[in-house]
């Protein structure tokens, strides 16, 4: 089964062609961070009409890499949401066009079911599975008891993780992505400054506001005393408060669930500190597996979702082409 499958939730376009789940015959992602990056964060309006610009190349473009005709290809899939809107407009709109012209099946993908199967590329899944998925947009701890059954066990009440490093380091001066930031610059941190430790009323949610709100005062403090604010100490203080915040909920979750695997995701799996931490938390466990996927298959591209598009259409989930774009779509 070839799956040809379109990604443009956020600020990348991209397509990948994928064989048999996981024989990856192309995947091209076009970037837009270098023009976003000038306003500190994805600017919608701009992401959306990149989208429009960029998608038949990258669509061209991933079918010469993989050496075939569309006609070769079996199904399509399309991330129908969350995301920006007019975003996932472009890809669900190409997505259609291809199924109709070329009367291929159209599978809709959840972007999360992505992120987590995109694990699938290093290595076999296991269940019960427990996912926790860190991006610029989500903050999820998702269970799935069987194959592409998804229960979100925790989720944020207010900023993404991702999105909180981004503000953060937009405060303090750091450039955007501002997680990529404040990861290298806390590495020559030290542990100068406290910031609090926020609770949730379901002890699986998460919260980051808060935190982003005492950086500002932390900064505004230093300020008034005539202190400089020293940044890498700072980065260390965000950076091990949030972690150190996820790596409790997921300890947590395992207790009270008991997955075989775990698993991370989403563009924040690439902070080393996480990577360390799930590493000396878990992988001496007997009872658990992990997986740390490699940084390539963390951030947004299309094979993620022609890998949970091929397993979506195994469990008999198509649409029709009155489908569109669902930035709020939920993933159970
Ligand atoms: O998954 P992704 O590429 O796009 C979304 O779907 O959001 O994630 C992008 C997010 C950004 O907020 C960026 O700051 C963050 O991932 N990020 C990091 C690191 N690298 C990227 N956050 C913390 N540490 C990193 N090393
Ligand atoms: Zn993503």
């Amino acid at each position: 089964m070839i799956i040809l499958a379109i990604e443009s939730s956020c600020d990348e376009t991209a397509v990948a062609i994928v064989r048999d789940k996981t024989d990856v015959l192309s995947t091209v992602v076009s970037s837009q961070i270098d023009v976003h990056s000038k306003y500190g964060g994805v600017v919608p309006e701009i992401a959306s009409r990149m989208h429009i610009e960029n998608i038949t190349v990258v669509l061209e473009e991933a079918l010469k890499r993989a050496n075939i005709s569309i006609q070769a290809v079996d199904a399509i899939a399309v991330t129908q949401g969350p995301g920006l809107v007019g975003c996932l407009h472009v890809g669900v709109q190409a997505a259609k066009t291809l199924a109709w012209y070329y009367q291929k099946p159209l599978i809709p993908v959840h972007h999360l079911a992505g992120h987590i199967y995109a694990n699938a590329l290093v290595d076999e899944i296991e269940y019960p599975l427990l996912a926790l998925v860190v991006s610029g947009g989500h903050t999820e701890l998702v269970y799935l008891s069987k194959e592409y059954d998804f229960k979100v066990l925790g989720s944020t009440q207010d900023d993404a993780i991702g999105e909180a490093f981004d503000k953060v380091a937009r405060v303090v001066g750091l450039p955007y992505p501002g997680g990529v930031a404040i990861d290298k610059l806390s590495k020559e941190g030290k542990p100068r400054y406290k910031l609090p430790t926020v609770k949730t009323d379901n002890p699986l949610d998460f919260s980051f506001s808060g935190i982003k709100s005492a950086v500002l005062q932390l900064r505004d403090r230093e300020n008034k005393a005539g202190r400089e604010l020293v940044i890498p100490d700072l980065a260390y203080a965000f950076q091990h408060n949030v972690i150190e915040q996820l790596i409790s909920k997921v300890k947590l979750a395992i207790d009270l669930y008991h997955p075989k695997h775990v698993v991370l995701a989403g563009g924040v799996a690439a902070n080393s500190y996480l990577r360390q931490r799930m590493k000396e938390e878990f992988i001496n466990r007997d009872d658990i597996k992990l997986t740390i996927p490699p940084l390539s298959c963390c951030t947004d591209n299309a094979t993620m979702i022609a890998i949970a598009g091929n397993i979506a259409y195994m469990h008999g989930i198509t649409a029709d082409l009155s489908i569109g774009a669902d930035p709020g779509m939920d993933i159970c």
